[in-house]
């Protein structure tokens, strides 16, 4: 991760140096507090650039005379709706991309078209750091040719406020958050090399150190566990699997907790079944459902959530050698349900088959969310906009939907269904692990997930692709995208925390 940027949160007031940044409303409507000098110049740039304020369009302007400011950007805020938290977010990152490298930065929200409580400032903040992140830890020079080399160390916000005291505090929350994202694309951004199983699970270990219990069960304990649905896809690669289980106590004890399961396929080569060579590369983010898990995780500790949560995340690499797995193999899964893998490069499912019973069977959780990386065919389905959402609650589902759309981290949700379920019958033994062909490719795999959930309220995310590879926007910038942690996060704030 690169060098954040510090954010402070001051009452109203004028800088004297610096980029300043104003918010402006409905046809560039200015805030009132703007000296007289600053407003001139300003008016005379947005009658040129007919800026009308409209949904973070930028006009920009020099300082005026006797002004000792470098630069003022005005950032239009009406649209057809009041802000929400997205936009807010994006407002943020829309301010970090034009600010890059500048100095002090005071941003003066006072004229948006929709007034700034102090969540929202703490919201831009957030903003501003995701579009700050940047996954440059192998490059040895920092800057692309030709690119200004930035003062990283210099790079500072200050957020006008009325009440800088409470967006302080809601801040404090939004660090946590930014911590947990950011913590989510520097996994997934790893390449498989560095980012062994056991590199991952060690650097979930550490996480100790913000207040998470830790438990890893290794080969040998997930062996009398029976969990030979995510041992027999580790069986071809030389790195051992891990079962990372996570847990944060905030909430009342003895209250069931919420728990989320993870697919962490650390690379996928499709084993035996294997992948063709283009674009294999991608496969290093194959475990982006578990960095999600543990995104989110962290961002409950760090923000001392009032919730008891468990995130569990299972670490294999999908390999080949001489011992993998071959197509026909049948596997018991802890559950005792017996699996034909049918095509070995359908691993995702298997490792979380066992995931999600342990998970269930020693936790007792009021329902379970698992995301994963795990068809094409949620791609083929969904592009990169959305997240395949599968569920057999309704409640859960509709929540998740809601969080979705007040974050941008948006869901839309597929079916499930008793001919579906027909499609992964096994002929030699109870399930396969692949559908009939191509047909409801993601909704099989779903099928095959529900079979590992025992009825509990239970939520499937695919996020094959959103977690990576979407297109950048105002408050990401990288490959990694960190999608589910702001999500997860939402869901749990509004709908399990002790108030
Ligand atoms: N990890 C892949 C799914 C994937 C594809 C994720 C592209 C991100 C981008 C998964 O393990 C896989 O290979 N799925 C197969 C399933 C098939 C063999 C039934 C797929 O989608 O092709
Ligand atoms: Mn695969
Ligand atoms: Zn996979």
């Amino acid at each position: 991760m690169s060098v954040q940027p510090t954010i402070t949160f001051a009452p109203l007031r004028m800088p004297e140096t610096g980029t300043l940044v104003i918010l402006a409303g409905a046809e560039g409507a200015l805030p009132a507090g703007v000296p007289q000098g600053v407003v001139e110049p300003l008016q005379k740039a947005i009658a040129v650039a007919k800026f009308k304020g409209k949904d973070l369009s930028t006009v920009e302007a020099i300082a005026p005379n006797g002004s000792s400011l470098d630069r003022i950007v005005v950032i239009g805020t009406a649209g057809d709706k009041p802000f929400g938290e997205e936009e807010w977010l994006r407002l943020g990152g829309t301010i970090a991309g034009g600010t890059k490298g500048d100095g002090p930065v005071t941003v003066w929200g006072d004229g948006a078209a929709t007034p700034a409580t102090p969540a929202d400032l703490a919201t831009i903040g957030l903003g501003i750091l995701l579009r700050s992140y940047k996954f440059d830890r192998y490059k040895s020079k920092k800057t692309a040719p030709g690119e200004e080399p930035e003062n990283e160390a210099a790079r500072s916000y200050t957020i006008a406020a009325a009440a800088p005291e409470e967006a302080r505090v809601a801040f404090a929350v939004s660090q946590a958050v930014a911590d947990g994202v950011m913590l989510a694309r520097d996994l997934v951004n790893e390449p498989a090399n560095v980012l062994t199983t056991t590199e991952y699970a060690a650097r979930i270990e550490a996480l100790a150190s913000t207040g998470l219990d830790i438990e890893v069960l290794d080969e040998a304990r997930m062996d009398e566990l029976k969990m030979r649905a995510l041992l027999g896809v580790a069986q071809g690669s030389p790195m051992p699997p891990r079962l990372c289980i996570m847990r944060w106590n905030g909430g009342p004890e003895g209250e069931a907790p919420v728990a989320f399961v993870g697919k962490g396929v650390i690379f996928d080569t499709g084993g035996i079944s294997i992948k063709p060579a283009a674009g294999m590369d991608e496969m290093k983010g194959d475990m982006g459902g578990s960095a999600a898990v543990v995104g989110l995780m962290r961002a409950l500790a760090g923000r001392k959530a009032k919730v008891n949560a468990i995130g569990v995340v299972g670490l294999v690499e999908n390999a080949v050698d001489g011992n993998a797995q071959r197509p026909g193999d049948i596997v018991t899964a802890m559950s005792g349900t017996t699996i034909e893998v049918l095509n070995t490069d359908a691993e995702g499912r298997l490792v979380l088959a066992d995931a999600l019973w342990y998970t269930q069977d020693r936790f007792k959780p009021k329902f379970m969310v698992n995301l994963a990386t795990l068809t094409g065919a949620i791609i083929v389905a969904l592009g990169n906009h959305h997240a395949g959402l599968f569920s057999n609650n309704d409640e859960l589902a509709n929540r998740l939907l809601a969080a979705g759309l007040e974050t941008g981290e948006k869901v839309w949700r597929m079916p499930l269904g008793k001919e579906y379920d027909k499609l992964i019958e096994g002929k030699f033994a109870d399930i396969k692990n692949i559908g009939a062909g191509r047909a409801a490719g993601a909704t099989t795999a779903a099928q095959f997930l529900q079979r590992f959930v025992n009825d509990v309220p239970w939520a499937h995310l695919d996020v094959a692709g959103t977690a990576m590879g979407s297109p950048a926007n105002e408050y990401n910038q990288s490959w990694a995208s960190g999608f589910g942690v702001r999500l997860l996060n939402k869901l749990v704030e509004e709908h399990y925390e002790a108030r």
